[in-house]
Parts: C-alpha cells; sequence; structure tokens
C-alpha cells in the first residue's frame, strides 16, 4: 500500500540536513507542506533551518519573496532531535553520506517507526535503489528522488522505482515531484540514472583530446563555448564541480557497467587528484584561481601568412559550405576536380583525419589542412594540420578562416574537437534511450535541466544530422579501433532510415 502523497496535510520528514537536504526540505516546505528535518550530528539541522532562514532573507531583500511568504515557510520548517519525531511524516527523504550500509540501516530504523503506507525515498547518486530497498522489511515502499543541487534552483528531479517497488509508487513519487514544483523525469535503477550516465561524455573524452595533444583544455574550452554553444567548457565544468567528485562518478560508473570502453575514466584524473589539483576549491585544476590567470601557449604556435588568393576544396560532405566562407573571404575557390600545383587543399572530413583524408584522395599532405564543418560555428572555426602540413600552408589556412571568427589551429586526429566531444554526446544519449533508462524525450528533457546542455542530446543529434554524428563515429572507429567509438544500433538504424533519433521503436 502506498499512501496519497497529494494529501493536503502531509507532513515530509528530510533525514540529513547538509547540501542536498537543506534544500530539498526549503523547497517542500514552500510548496506548503511541513517539512520535518533531522540529522545524525546534533545542532546540524537547526544550523540547517537558520541557513535556509538567511537564504530566504536574500530572496526578500531582492524582492523575489515577500516576508509574510518567508514567515509561512519558516514556520512549516520544524528541526527534529529525534529520529521518533518523524514518525507522523507520510514521505521521508533520505540525503545522507553515500554508503549503503548507513542507509540501510536508517530505512530499517525509519520502518519501525513510520505507518505502513508511508514512502521512502533516496537521495542517491550512485547507488541501486533496488539495493538500499532490499534491506527493509517492505521494499515496495522503497524509491528514489534524485535531486540536483542546489534543490530550490534546478528544476529536474530523476524518479526511480526500484525491481521490487510499488506498481503505484512511480505515480506517487512522480506526482509529489510536480505538487514541489519541479519537473520530474523516470529512469530505471541504473549506475547513474539518466544525467550522471548522459554526463560521462564530454568530460572523459575532452581528457583524452588533452592527452592525446590534440589541444590544450582551454582551447577545447573555446571551442566548445563559441563553436558548439555550451555555456561551459568541459575543463570549466571538471574545476568547478572538483576533479575529485568527478573522477569518482566516473570510476563508479565506468565500473558499474562492467568497463564498459565508452564510459572508461582518465588515467591523467588519477594523478590530478592525487596531486591536489582540485579546481576552484583547491585554487588549482586546469586553471589557476589564486593570483592573475596564467598565459597558456597555443598548441600550435601559427605563423602569421598573407590570406591565399585561391584554394583547392575536396568536392565532400561540407565543401560546399566551406566555399561559401572562403569566398566571403575574397578567396577563390575550385570544388573538387584535380588541385592545381602547389594549391592550397582544404578537405573536410567527419570522423577521419587530416592525413587520411589527404591520402585518400591522392593530395600533397604538405599543402593540405582539414576543417570541421559540424555544428554551428558562431564565433569560432577549427583547423587541423597533418604531420606534414608547412608552416606557410597552416597560417595561410588560418587567414583565409579568419574572417568573422576566430580560428583554433590543432593536431591531426579523428574527430577533430567539436564532432568528436558533440558525436559522444550524441551516442552516449542514445545508449541511455537504447537501454531503455528513460523514454527517448526524457532522456532529452533530463540531460537539458540537469546538466544545462543547450540541447538534449538526441535533439542534438537531429540538429546535426544523425548521419554525420555517424560517420563521425565510425570514421573514429575506423582509424583507432577502439570500441570507445562504436555508434549504438539506435543511433545507426535511425540514421539509415532518416528519422529523428527521438523516434520510439
Ligand atoms: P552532506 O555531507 O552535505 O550532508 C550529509 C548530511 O547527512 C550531514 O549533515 C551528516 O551529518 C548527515 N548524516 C550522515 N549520516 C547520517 C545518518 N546516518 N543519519 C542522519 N544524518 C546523517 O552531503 P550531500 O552532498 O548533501 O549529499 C547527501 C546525499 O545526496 C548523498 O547520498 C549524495 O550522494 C546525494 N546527492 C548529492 C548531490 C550533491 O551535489 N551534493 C547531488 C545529488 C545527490
Amino acid at each position: 500500500m502506498i499512501g496519497d502523497l497529494q494529501r493536503g496535510d502531509m507532513t515530509v520528514a528530510v533525514i540529513g540536513t547538509g547540501t542536498m537536504g537543506r534544500g530539498i526540505a526549503q523547497v517542500c516546505a514552500q510548496a506548503g507542506m511541513t517539512a520535518l528535518m533531522f540529522d545524525a550530528r546534533p545542532g546540524a539541522a537547526r544550523e540547517a533551518v537558520t541557513a535556509i532562514d538567511k537564504a530566504l532573507d536574500g530572496l526578500v531583500t531582492k524582492g523575489r519573496m515577500v516576508a509574510n511568504v518567508k514567515a509561512g515557510v519558516m514556520g512549516r520548517l520544524r528541526a527534529v532531535d529525534s529520529l521518533d519525531a518523524v514518525e507522523p511524516a507520510g514521505l521521508v527523504i533520505e540525503a545522507i553520506v553515500e554508503q549503503l550500509d548507513a542507509k540501510r540501516e536508517l530505512f530499517r530504523e525509519l520502518e519501525k517507526r513510520l505507518a505502513p503506507d508511508a514512502v521512502l525515498a533516496t537521495n542517491t547518486s550512485s547507488l541501486s535503489v533496488t539495493e538500499i530497498a532490499a534491506g527493509c522489511a517492505n521494499p515496495a515502499r522503497v524509491g528514489g528522488l534524485h535531486f540536483f543541487n542546489p534543490p530550490p534552483l534546478m528544476r529536474l528531479v530523476e524518479v526511480i522505482g526500484g525491481l521490487r517497488g510499488d506498481p503505484a509508487l512511480i505515480a506517487a513519487l512522480t506526482g509529489f515531484v510536480r505538487r514541489i514544483g519541479k519537473h520530474p523525469v523516470v529512469a530505471t535503477d541504473t549506475p547513474g540514472f539518466v544525467v550522471n550516465h548522459a554526463g560521462r561524455a564530454y568530460g572523459p573524452e575532452a581528457l583524452r583530446i588533452v592527452a592525446q595533444g590534440i589541444a590544450s583544455p582551454r582551447e577545447v574550452d573555446l571551442l566548445m563555448r563559441e563553436a558548439a554553444g555550451f555555456r561551459m567548457g568541459p575543463f570549466e565544468l571538471l574545476d568547478l564541480i572538483g576533479a575529485d567528485v568527478t573522477h569518482a562518478v566516473m570510476t563508479s560508473i565506468y565500473r558499474q557497467y562492467f568497463d564498459e570502453p565508452i564510459y572508461q575514466p582518465s588515467a591523467e584524473m588519477t594523478v590530478r587528484v592525487a596531486g591536489g589539483l582540485l579546481g576552484r576549491k583547491s585554487k588549482q585544476g586546469f586553471y589557476n584561481y589564486d593570483g592573475p590567470p596564467q598565459a597558456s601557449a597555443p598548441t600550435i604556435a601559427v605563423v602569421a601568412q598573407p590570406k591565399p588568393t585561391s584554394a583547392w576544396i575536396a568536392y565532400e560532405d561540407g565543401g560546399r559550405e566551406l566555399a561559401e566562407w572562403l569566398g566571403a573571404a575574397g578567396v577563390k575557390t575550385q570544388l573538387g576536380g584535380v588541385p592545381a600545383a602547389g594549391a592550397l587543399c582544404f578537405v573536410t572530413p567527419f570522423g577521419e583525419d587530416a592525413t587520411g583524408a589527404a591520402v585518400r584522395l591522392k593530395l600533397d599532405p604538405s599543402r593540405t589542412v582539414a576543417v570541421d564543418m559540424l555544428g554551428g560555428f558562431k564565433a569560432r572555426r577549427t583547423v587541423m594540420k597533418t604531420p606534414l602540413t608547412t608552416p606557410e600552408t597552416l597560417g595561410a589556412a588560418v587567414a583565409a578562416l579568419s574572417e568573422g571568427a576566430a580560428v583554433t589551429a590543432i593536431n591531426d586526429s579523428p574527430g577533430f574537437v567539436v564532432q568528436r566531444l558533440l558525436a559522444m554526446i550524441v551516442n552516449v544519449g542514445t545508449r541511455i534511450a537504447e537501454l531503455r533508462i528513460a523514454a527517448p524525450s526524457d532522456v532529452d528533457t533530463a540531460v537539458e535541466l540537469g546538466l544545462n546542455y543547450p540541447k538534449g542530446p538526441l535533439a542534438l543529434g537531429d540538429l546535426l544530422g544523425a548521419r554525420r554524428v555517424l560517420a563521425v563515429l565510425d570514421g573514429m572507429q575506423a582509424v583507432t579501433h577502439d570500441p570507445k567509438y562504436r555508434a549504438t544500433a539506435w543511433l545507426r538504424r535511425r540514421a539509415l532510415l532518416g528519422v529523428s533519433l527521438l523516434t520510439p521503436d
């Protein structure tokens, strides 16, 4: 039996009043419910109430909350000193330390005190809801409510029903999430649920790009912000969240999926964590937060050259668009055919490296560069050299591409930076849909709301073109023979059919 979580007089109890618990309690009280707050550390729940009081004062000062609304919210928040006091709660949300034994022990203690139809929810990020529930006398009433930090601001809550959950549990929990003004996304009980699973593409792949000397952290960040439209570059994000936290999540999800190569963590991060280069919190990470910003040398020092008067462009996908760019810069272009002797040659590969494209098209690699044509490329473009491209060729290519945009020069690799990161994000998104972890549209909603990406991975794939994304992945796999880059069957089928990646089976 699952109790009614829409009852007007329902009391919620929040156990663990740290970063997450206090935010969850605040949200419940703001939605009109009485919120009991308990923490194992004496005095912690009271400190949390004081912190909420201060936060709401800030809202009142800024005119975002009226004083009597604040007084009402504070009147519904109650710090309690004993677990016995949570007995009237119809729903308990647990936000204690992330340890299976501690959570199981707490739930056993709660079961003794609560009404038989009261619901128990865990805010765990990385443990299995089913495994936590298995320690209970009645696992049918145990589910997951995964909030995001900070709960008062983040709209998403993932709802997870354990394998032994009551059939009515999901509906009750999603109804509760709506009641507190949040957006529920239902996910199966799998490692990382949707959001932390989807987030395994951006950081790890960016770390591989830097480890392979293709571009620097700053260059990758600039490209993802200015060429791909992300709010934060992957290294800015790693520094914000903290290398220790990110690396632990990466490792946990990789292991829980039995060493699936797609989620392989970065060996370099182990060293960075050991060395205390944690990011903002330790004042040093991929960037320096202590003192003036360090100047970072470009991966490739481009020698300034005049714009070429003419250039040859491979007559392949992206070639026509590149011809328009170069034409706008006053460069005469030849699209396809045989390049004139000594001509500057541009190729536009998807998933192939510059060398591969030059050799396949029988071009002189010393006169050849590749340009990334995937995505928006509003303010920044990428040019990639082969190991034999001359400094004069690269300099002239950069000059030709600099009209109205910044240019980043990178070393040869399949998939450039933007292609590679976007294709991985899309592929992992299709994997979540393929594994039925959430409905396709919910995968996108969860990523937009939980990770603040400009678009969900499936809509992003549609925007870029599923065929192009598939070409990037197939190309990267062909060059590297690395199973990390194998495209999902979900992506391949939809690319072949020419339909949206959001199309269900
Ligand atoms: P925190 O360390 O800020 O707070 C945990 C609180 O629980 C502390 O006040 C501690 O005294 C108390 N506590 C520990 N064991 C207890 C017990 N047995 N009974 C009662 N209270 C106990 O931790 P945070 O960050 O708030 O995380 C809490 C939970 O939320 C964890 O499961 C975490 O994985 C999850 N979570 C954390 C997110 C984050 O960004 N911090 C995001 C989403 C989920």
